[in-house]
């Protein structure tokens, strides 16, 4: 028993990797298909001369000619084998709701929760958390079968408006780490939703209509469109969002959640610009514009910091590297160790360690991501670090960083 005990931490560190990597290989297959079939769609040649065929489109990949034809309606007589590309969409948000679990619920205490925004128990963290994933793919739902789905500018201002709120309450209430990660789980759940609720269906209902000889629902087939372009749109906030958690400085800032709608909304234009090139229509401007939208934002979240770091008396030469020593040791160093002494570390978290003067110098453009330029570690402050040991460390590391006093 004590020796399953043991074997926990470890477990979950490796069904972490197995689960990850299968999220993201099932991942990339579903966006891939999807942008596939976006881009043929838009790039079929329909000049051609044939009443059944819509278009067609020539093309050569790994060792081999391949010649697309899209049928004007159903074919004449079903394939023994028709592809319908829905697992790639359900494993992907299957892996990803693993991952949260096994992540982020059952580690609520640390990865969830940060007791200086809201000291919420790990039950609550958690019951929110699943209240979020669902409530926000049933307003959306509700909004898509709503009169504002005809005004496309409207319906577009309206979710942005509520994706904005929802990020604003998520940084209220969890750690901003797990804050930004549930926008884009929230965001995942509707992308996986739309494809099992309303695309799937509707293909669904074109393949009876047609075995049976019927006409299909022509709703539907408008409703699953729609759908799918949403998706479309939604792919890249979401992409960023899941390889957020390397930058600091965008979950980990005072305005977290405006940063990262800035972001998706760049993200969305620039998919817009390929939306918009895929049906030959090349709005260029769009590319230079979201360039100067990132440099923006780079100015804007960068610079207070550079004056910020400029005001530190210089002058001001007494800090030991015996001082910078004790705070690490005491706020960072029960995690970041050979053998971590925190409640549930067997490791030191990403192989960080902070025991020799060495290790610590050897981390130190990382120390100063994670402590002084944002307040991402220690994690939720468990160990209480002071805004005064911040700033200590921040000029020690402003006046050289040395080990030998
Ligand atoms: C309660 C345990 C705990 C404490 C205390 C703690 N950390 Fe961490 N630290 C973590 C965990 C967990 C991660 C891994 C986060 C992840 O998965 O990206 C981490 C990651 C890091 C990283 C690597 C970030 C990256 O993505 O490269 C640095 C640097 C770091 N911590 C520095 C510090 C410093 C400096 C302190 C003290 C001020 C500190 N940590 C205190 C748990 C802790």
């Amino acid at each position: 028993m004590e020796f399953f005990i043991s074997l926990y931490p470890f477990l979950l560190d490796w069904l972490d990797l197995i689960v990850r990597w299968i999220h993201i290989v099932v991942g990339i297959a579903w966006i891939g298909t999807s942008f596939y079939f976006n881009w043929l769609d838009s790039r079929l040649d329909r000049q051609i001369d044939n009443e059944n065929f819509e278009g067609e489109l020539w093309s050569v990949h790994s060792g081999g000619f391949y010649h697309i034809n899209k049928l004007k309606g159903p074919p004449k007589e079903f394939p023994k084998e028709l592809h319908w590309f829905k697992w790639e969409a359900y494993t992907t948000w299957i892996s990803g709701f693993v991952l949260l679990i096994i992540i982020y619920y059952l580690n609520a205490e640390g990865m969830m929760i940060d007791k200086n925004i809201n000291d919420l128990s790990p039950f609550t963290a958690i019951v929110i958390s699943l209240i979020f994933l669902l409530g926000s793919w049933f307003i959306y739902d509700v909004l898509c079968k709503s009169i504002l789905i005809n005004n496309t500018i409207f319906f577009t201002i309206t979710c942005l408006f509520l994706a904005i709120l929802i990020s604003y309450f998520l940084t209220r209430v969890f750690g901003s780490r797990a804050a930004y990660i549930h926008v884009g789980a929230c965001l995942g759940t509707i992308m996986a939703a739309n494809v099992f609720r309303v695309i799937i269906p509707s293909q669904k209902n074109m393949v009876d209509a047609a075995l049976a000889n019927k006409k299909p629902n022509l709703q539907k087939g408008i409703d699953a469109k729609i759908r799918s372009i949403h998706n479309n749109y939604i792919t890249l906030p979401v992409l960023f969002i899941m390889i957020s958690s390397h930058f600091p400085f965008t979950y980990g800032h005072k305005y977290n959640w405006l940063i990262l709608a800035f972001i998706s909304i760049i993200g969305a234009t620039v998919r817009h610009y390929f939306n918009l090139r895929n049906k030959k229509e090349y709005k260029i401007w769009i590319l230079p514009l979201a360039t100067f939208g990132m440099i923006c934002l780079m100015l804007y979240v960068s610079i207070p910091k550079i004056i910020q770091n400029e005001k530190i008396i210089i002058s001001n030469n007494e800090i030991s590297f015996y001082e910078i020593n004790n705070i690490i040791k005491y706020r960072c160093g029960v995690c970041h160790t050979t053998k971590p002494t925190f409640e549930d570390f067997e490791n030191p978290p990403l192989e960080i360690i902070f025991d020799t003067p060495e290790d610590i110098l050897k981390n130190i453009d990382k120390i100063k991501a994670q402590v002084i330029d944002t307040d991402v570690m220690p994690p939720g402050n468990l160990t209480g670090i002071t805004e005064t040991e911040r700033e200590k460390i921040n000029l020690w590391i402003k006046l050289g960083a040395k080990i030998n006093n």
